[in-house]
């Protein structure tokens, strides 16, 4: 290609919002992940994972036609057969429709599942919000009991405090069911038609279509008048008020912090009864961590049997900035040893050695035999690279029989025969012997 036609193409970029997550960045995403298996586990939940493409009537008829996210954020488009496909913007809706497509109601039992994996949402992006962002999540089938509300939070205030985030703050709240819910949506509906003329457009919408929707307004002028309405923790029938004086005592008698917020009624039109939401201090204005709560008629909205559930989706992209600021836990530095060798006849037992060692599982780095140079530009590199040891085999070594191992921390060294290397490298990594 001629040098001018090369100079005029741009070269491509990410798309706003999304972005490139590079090591050593993602070693801490790779901790936060296992973390988060490993307290998953110990309560029983395991893995599912369910497609990024849905049809779009999933969301419109679970998250709710008159929600910001199915109004506003969703990534739709036309498929070629012309059916409507979207993105999904969260997977609760996907967990539950994959339930009932497998007939996982059959066994009667109780599911937990969780997940991990990209959402998509089109939202203004900003520190901590971005249009293709990540989710921890886990969902409960089967069961309506308070008791999977405590054991589920439980499970959460476990995880955080394994990240290291003592700066987080507990809110819950109970939206009632069904039952009790329409007579509160009726107190809330008259309620507004009084101070409609005070709030945004959007609200005024909302006031007549959706009320509920009214308290996921982030509009500054409009919130006094939203704290003034009717609360719905006034108007829970008796079941809902004593399934959410189950949770909150629950909450009390494993010592969880928790604060009742009687306006947290959650951004999505699936959730009954009980809702919740992390919030952290370490993080900016997007300071929700994670929220959720239950969703007793999600199943048969989506046209399978009754099934009560409940769930939670921890933002991972906002849990790796909390945990990065807590500085609580560290991804594992990369590399274990890096074999700088010298000369033709080394060659051959170094690419050996290095294969030994990385079958035993050590993160091992050799260098070509373009790049062969003096030791000491060696031992830079190894240092470069954070490498704990430096196995050094130059022909010298190769006819002793001994290799020179040089500790890049203490800088000590000492001569090892290679039989013995696994053996004396895993058991100063502390990886047994
Ligand atoms: P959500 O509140 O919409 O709930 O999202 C949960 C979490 O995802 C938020 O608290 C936040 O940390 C993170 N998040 C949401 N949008 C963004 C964004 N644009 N950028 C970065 N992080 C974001 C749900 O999605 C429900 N499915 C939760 C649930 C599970 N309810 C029951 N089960």
């Amino acid at each position: 290609m001629a040098e001018e036609a090369r100079k005029k193409i741009e070269p491509v970029r990410s798309v706003k919002g999304t972005r490139d997550l590079l090591p050593p960045a993602t070693g801490l995403w790779q901790r936060v992940e296992e973390e988060s298996r490993r307290v998953f586990e110990a309560y029983n939940f395991r893995e599912i994972r369910t497609p990024v493409l849905e049809e779009t009537a999933l969301f419109r008829r679970s998250v709710g036609a008159d929600t910001d996210i199915v109004t506003k954020e969703m990534y739709t488009f036309e498929d070629r057969d012309h059916e409507s496909l979207t993105l999904r913007p969260e997977a609760t809706a996907s967990v539950v429709r994959a339930y009932i497509e497998h007939g996982l109601f059959n066994d009667g039992g109780i599911h937990k599942l969780y997940y991990m994996g990209p959402m998509f949402r089109r939202e203004r992006p900003q520190k901590g919000r971005f249009r293709q962002f990540y989710q921890i999540g886990a969902e409960v089938l089967g069961s309506d009991h308070p008791s999977v509300d405590v054991e589920l939070l439980e499970m959460l205030a476990l995880l955080v405090e394994r990240l290291g985030l003592g700066n987080s703050t507990l809110l819950v709240n109970s939206v009632g069911c069904a039952r009790c819910r329409p007579e509160y949506v009726k107190v809330l509906k008259r309620a507004l038609e009084g101070v409609k003329s005070k709030l945004c457009a959007d609200c005024q919408r909302r006031a007549v279509t959706n009320p509920l929707r009214v308290f996921d307004c982030k509009v500054e002028a409009d919130q006094a008048t939203i704290a003034g309405l009717p609360r719905i923790l006034d108007y829970l029938d008796p079941e809902c008020r004593q399934h959410f004086e189950f949770v909150t005592a629950g909450l009390r008698d494993r010592s969880i912090a928790y604060t009742i917020e009687p306006r947290l009624v959650r951004g999505l039109d699936y959730y009954t009864r009980t809702t919740f939401e992390m919030t952290s201090g370490a993080l900016g204005a997007q300071n929700a961590l994670m929220g959720g709560g239950r969703y007793d008629g999600l199943a048969e909205m989506l046209g399978g049997p009754p099934t009560p559930g409940f769930g939670v989706a921890i933002g991972e992209d906002r849990l790796v900035l909390a945990v990065e600021e807590a500085g609580a836990l560290r991804a594992a530095v990369g590399l274990d040893a890096y074999i700088a060798w010298m000369g033709d006849g080394a060659y051959g037992p170094a690419t050996k050695l290095a294969r030994d060692l990385r079958r035993e599982g050590l993160s091992v780095e050799i260098r070509r035999p373009t790049d062969a140079a003096k030791l000491k530009k060696s031992l830079g590199v190894a240092s470069k690279l954070s490498a704990r040891y430096s196995i050094i085999i130059g022909e010298d070594e190769v006819a002793k029989g001994r290799y020179q191992v040089k500790d890049m921390t203490s800088g000590q060294q000492e001569e090892v025969e290679p039989a013995r290397l696994v053996a004396y490298l895993k058991v100063r990594m502390g990886t047994g012997g």
